[in-house]
């Protein structure tokens, strides 16, 4: 029996533990890029630049390189996206959480969870807008003065929510991307959808679109959009909790009445779920971070959000990451980075300039010195709703917690030089 039991739980921890590099493994070596799987994806990392800048009609969206191992093994795909005035970003839904930072300009997001009813909100610089796998949504630059759009957009594709391969899909329900995303109307016979949508054939013909198609992703709405932001839905959690109470309240009293619930209760909920949230600094520290206790629906997602300024010559002690990958993205200044694995190798020794990606893997040793010029601007996201940090040098860090008879037996240190080292200054809260 004991036995039994034992290679039984063995084996379910051995797949239980397995299941997200599998999953990206598979995805590293579907990819085409060769070396295969996830083992090595972190052995030497690069900062990575775009290579693709793909236009269209009012915007542009540019590509990093999609079959990148540090990419995929941290499970993530990301884009900047610039929107023009009056440009709208066709609806479309991901296989995957989708984090949107707003770095410059203002616009409209509007979204759809299965049974809500129409959904958008204003948003403005600095605000992060949170959507779950799988949920339509539109992006419209409604600023005025010409001014772009600049959206920052990290997708996570190594979640349980996506059980497709761990690689990035855009569903779209009009236009087309080359040959990365096609309107899925395309892909349905038009007489099947004028008789399921009960519409005439030739309005099914234009929902497929013109095969000529050639506005891309990003479209320009000539007379702008015109969106009664009154009618927005605008409520958060906690007042969406409210007045689900309310409604359980008036029910019970009153049991006929409950049939005025607009839904049930668990989508009354998602609907009202707050998916917009500014990461400005009220108090111009230098470091802000939403994460799942802060904005709750990144618990769902399982994802976080820094943004971050390191003054010219600043130092961040070294640090790593418990629970999470971390990808970096400079938005201004540069950095020099070096990133230690187990094997106490440097597997990065190198700048990182602004527009540079970087994938830092979860559990390895960072430490950062920005630039002498301009400092240090960057957007870190995680894939954690909320990441722990453990430093090695400074207040609560690894250094602080050795007795110091463990550091003067490990260095062969003298008493009064293992005091001095677990003393060391480290920095408090800096941290990509
Ligand atoms: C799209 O086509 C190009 C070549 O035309 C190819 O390199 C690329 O991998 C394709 N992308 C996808 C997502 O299929
Ligand atoms: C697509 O083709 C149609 C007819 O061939 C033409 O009238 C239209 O202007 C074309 N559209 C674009 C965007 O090229
Ligand atoms: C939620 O909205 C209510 C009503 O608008 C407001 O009083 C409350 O402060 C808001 N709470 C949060 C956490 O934003
Ligand atoms: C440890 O340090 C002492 C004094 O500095 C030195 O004599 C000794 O050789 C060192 N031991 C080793 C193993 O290096």
């Amino acid at each position: 029996m004991a036995p039994t039991a034992c290679f039984c739980l063995c084996i379910g921890l051995l797949l239980w533990q397995s299941s997200r590099q599998l999953g990206a493994a598979a995805a590293a070596s579907s990819s085409g890029s060769g070396s295969g799987g996830c083992e090595f994806a972190f052995d030497m990392l690069h900062p990575l630049d775009p290579i693709r800048k793909i236009r269209s009609e009012a915007g542009t969206v540019d590509y990093f390189d999609e079959a990148n191992q540090q990419l995929l093994c941290a499970g993530a795909f990301f884009i900047p996206v610039v929107i023009d005035y009056r440009g709208l970003v066709l609806p479309r839904y991901a296989n995957g959480g989708v984090l949107a930072l707003a770095q410059q300009g203002t616009g409209i997001v509007g979204w759809t969870f299965p049974g809500c009813p129409e959904a958008y909100q204003k948003f403005r610089q600095g605000d992060v807008i949170a959507l779950r796998p799988g949920v339509p949504h539109w992006f419209y630059n409604d600023g005025g003065n010409n001014e772009p759009l600049e959206l920052i957009m990290f997708y996570d594709i190594n979640t349980n929510s996506n059980q497709l391969q761990p690689q990035h899909k855009d569903f779209t329900f009009a236009g087309s991307n080359s040959n990365r995303s096609r309107n899925i109307f395309k892909g349905l016979t038009t007489k099947s959808i004028s008789q399921s949508l009960e519409i005439n054939q030739d309005l099914a013909t234009r929902l497929q679109g013109p095969s000529n198609d050639t506005r891309g992703t990003i479209v320009r709405v000539p007379n702008g959009l015109r969106l009664r932001l009154a009618a927005q839905l605008n409520l958060n959690t906690t007042t969406a909790t409210q007045l689900q109470d309310e409604e359980h309240e008036t029910g019970q009293a009153q049991p006929g009445r409950q049939s005025k619930t607009l839904l049930p209760d668990n989508r009354y909920l998602n609907c009202l779920m707050k998916v917009i949230m500014n990461l400005e600094d009220p108090h111009s520290r230098r470091i802000t971070r939403l994460t799942g206790d802060s904005f709750p629906i990144l618990n769902s997602l399982g994802l976080s959000v820094e943004r971050g300024t390191l003054k010219p010559n600043e130092i961040v002690s070294p640090y790593y990451t418990i629970n999470a990958q971390t990808v970096v993205y400079v938005t201004g200044g540069s950095a020099r980075l070096q990133v230690v694995d187990n094997r106490g190798v440097a597997v990065l020794n190198d700048a990182l300039r602004q527009g540079q990606l970087l994938v830092i893997p979860q559990y390895y040793v960072v430490l950062i010195e920005a630039g002498q010029d301009a400092g240090f601007e960057y957007v870190a996201f995680k894939t954690n709703a909320n990441p722990l940090i453990s430093r090695i040098a400074g207040p609560g860090s690894v250094l602080r917690g050795l007795p110091v008879g463990v550091i003067a037996a490990s260095y062969n240190f003298s008493t009064a030089d293992a005091i001095k080292i677990k003393n060391s200054r480290g920095n408090d809260e800096r941290a990509v």
